[in-house]
């Protein structure tokens, strides 16, 4: 057996060489490119880019992108890679509930012209008093209405009204409030099905509109609806109400507990040209579906041509830029060799020499370790494009921002590993902040990261530049040898 097991030695060996080699060649062919790595990459530069940003693809390509592919090392220290959404959101922008998600404004059969009563009390049954003498509602606008009439519950044991309160609505994180009614038992308003109300100064609450109601008693608990056993008016779809339920974030108590303590009336803005909207509805997505077609085969043959894409599987919208950035982690991990991942956006000039050179001076090749322009103490919002509804704490932690930021390849690992369970916040640039506060890498703070749109001498990068803005920064580094060289406007 032993002389056996001696002469399988050498084979054995040699098979295992074998599948050695053949591993490692699959592993160095995996980058699937036409321009092929011959050996391990120094940075990985991942590039957020929207499906329909060909032309600012382009001009990367043109410029930074460009220079890296011809220059005869960094060609092989660095690969950069376009980080593109699978699929395209077959709602047509007219049709979505904002245009950052993808999410159908679905409106059914929108009431005509008349006054509406969000909540009516047909019996006293569902009321209660309760023990708090504030409540609010939230609700988001998604067709344009008028609020006609505030109201408030009853809270006598014949419907009738002897305490004092004050129902207000407000813009979110404004402070003064946008219409304001005050009852009391001598300035009671009006009794419809079970409410009372009082009108206000009517204003068009636009698309997007979100607001809290608020009712506050001075001298008595309120009287709330329990709000299982009440069904919501919403005239078909016209506005939501977003937070009935406990849970809530907490800048709302410092408004009142979540509930109801009344109504209020309104009608629905210009339902003709809502109706109208809704009748071109089936065209339009037939539409998008056919554009969408298209897009996928240009994209297709984008890649094809130049294999700098990487399609990760997510809807292309504003709030599912963590999830791309979260895959394109994980892709990284399986797909690259590299010991440092850049991350941009596809809006941003990137300075390679300064990057590199900085990496070599600084020797930055380190573990744990992230390099950005970090963003400390920066307040939540709550309303727009970087509405925060997950995370409830008044600011975040620091984050780097978004235009440029270096993460070493470990931290990628750790954030590939548990993609399943890092939960999207409202930025990816936020999101970043949050999942790193809980692993506390080394930060390098680099003010050569612009945030903002700027030139600096140290840039690296910077944010919202037009195609043609990167071809002029590229014009100037040609010129001058920096981006930032020359003048501003004079290359
Ligand atoms: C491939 O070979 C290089 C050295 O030639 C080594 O550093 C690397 O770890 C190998 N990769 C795999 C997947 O074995
Ligand atoms: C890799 O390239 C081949 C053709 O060369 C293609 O069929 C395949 O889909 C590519 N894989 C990825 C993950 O891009
Ligand atoms: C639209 O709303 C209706 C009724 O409110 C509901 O039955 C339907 O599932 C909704 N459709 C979508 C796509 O959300
Ligand atoms: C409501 O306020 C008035 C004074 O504004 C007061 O006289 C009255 O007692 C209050 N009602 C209740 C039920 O506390
Ligand atoms: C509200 O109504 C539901 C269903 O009828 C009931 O289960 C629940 O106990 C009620 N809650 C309160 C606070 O009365
Ligand atoms: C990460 O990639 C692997 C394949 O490389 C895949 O099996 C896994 O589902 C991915 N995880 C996530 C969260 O996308």
């Amino acid at each position: 057996m032993r002389s056996l097991a001696l002469l399988l030695c050498p084979c054995v060996i040699a098979v295992v060489v074998h599948l050695w080699l053949v591993a490692n060649r699959t592993a160095l062919l995996d980058l699937n490119d036409s321009d092929r790595q011959p050996s391990s990459l120094e940075v990985l530069v991942g590039v957020l880019s929207a499906r329909h940003h060909h032309d600012l693809r382009d001009a990367i390509r043109e410029t930074w992108l460009g220079y890296i592919k011809q220059h005869p090392q960094f060609r092989h220290r660095v690969a950069v890679k376009f980080i593109i959404g699978r699929r395209g959101c077959p709602i047509p922008q007219e049709d979505r509930e904002d245009p950052y998600s993808c999410t159908l404004l679905n409106l059914t059969d929108p009431v005509n012209g008349q006054e509406v009563e969000v909540l009516p009390v047909p019996d006293d049954s569902v009321l209660a008093h309760s023990e708090v003498s504030a409540v609010s509602l939230d609700l988001k606008v998604l067709h344009p209405i008028v609020i006609t009439r505030l109201g408030v519950f009853p809270d006598g044991p014949n419907m009738e009204l002897r305490g004092n309160v004050t129902v207000k609505l407000f813009q979110v994180d404004q402070e003064e409030p946008v219409v304001t009614a005050r009852f009391s038992s001598m300035s009671t308003g009006t009794s419809m099905n079970g409410v009372w109300y009082k009108p206000v100064e009517q204003f068009i609450l636009p698309k997007g509109f979100e607001g809290t109601l608020v009712w506050e008693s001075l001298d008595a608990d309120l009287v709330t609806a329990n709000v299982s056993r009440v069904q919501f008016n919403n005239g078909g779809g016209v506005f939501r109400i977003s937070s009935i339920e406990e849970g809530t974030l907490p800048h709302r108590s410092a408004l009142g507990f979540p509930g109801v303590a009344g109504g209020f009336t309104y009608s629905i803005y210009d339902v003709d040209v809502l109706l109208e909207m809704l009748r071109g509805r089936p065209e339009r997505m037939q539409d998008q579906a056919s554009r969408l077609r298209l897009e996928d085969e240009a994209l297709d043959q984008e890649s094809l041509r130049h294999g700098d894409m990487v399609f990760v599987d997510v809807i292309d919208t504003y709030r599912n830029v963590p999830s791309k950035l979260l895959q394109f982690y994980n892709w990284s991990i399986g797909n690259a060799d590299f010991s440092l991942l850049l991350k941009t956006d596809d809006d941003c000039y990137i300075d390679v020499d300064a990057v590199l050179m900085k990496i070599d001076h600084k020797r930055l090749r380190r573990n744990s370790f992230w390099w950005g322009n970090f963003r400390q103490s920066w307040a939540v919002d709550r309303v727009g494009k970087w509405q925060e509804l997950e995370y409830s704490s008044p600011a975040y932690p620091a984050f780097a921002c978004g235009s440029g930021y270096v993460v070493s390849r470990d931290l990628v690992e750790w954030l590939a590993g548990n993609a399943n369970r890092l939960k999207a916040y409202q930025g990816e640039d936020v999101s970043m902040g949050i999942w790193m506060a809980a692993v506390g890498p080394g930060k390098y703070q680099d003010s050569g990261w612009l945030c903002e749109k700027h030139c600096y001498l140290d840039m690296l990068s910077s944010p919202q530049h037009s195609p043609e803005e990167l071809r002029s920064l590229w014009d100037r580094k040609r010129v001058c040898g920096d981006p930032c060289g020359c003048p501003w406007g004079h290359p």
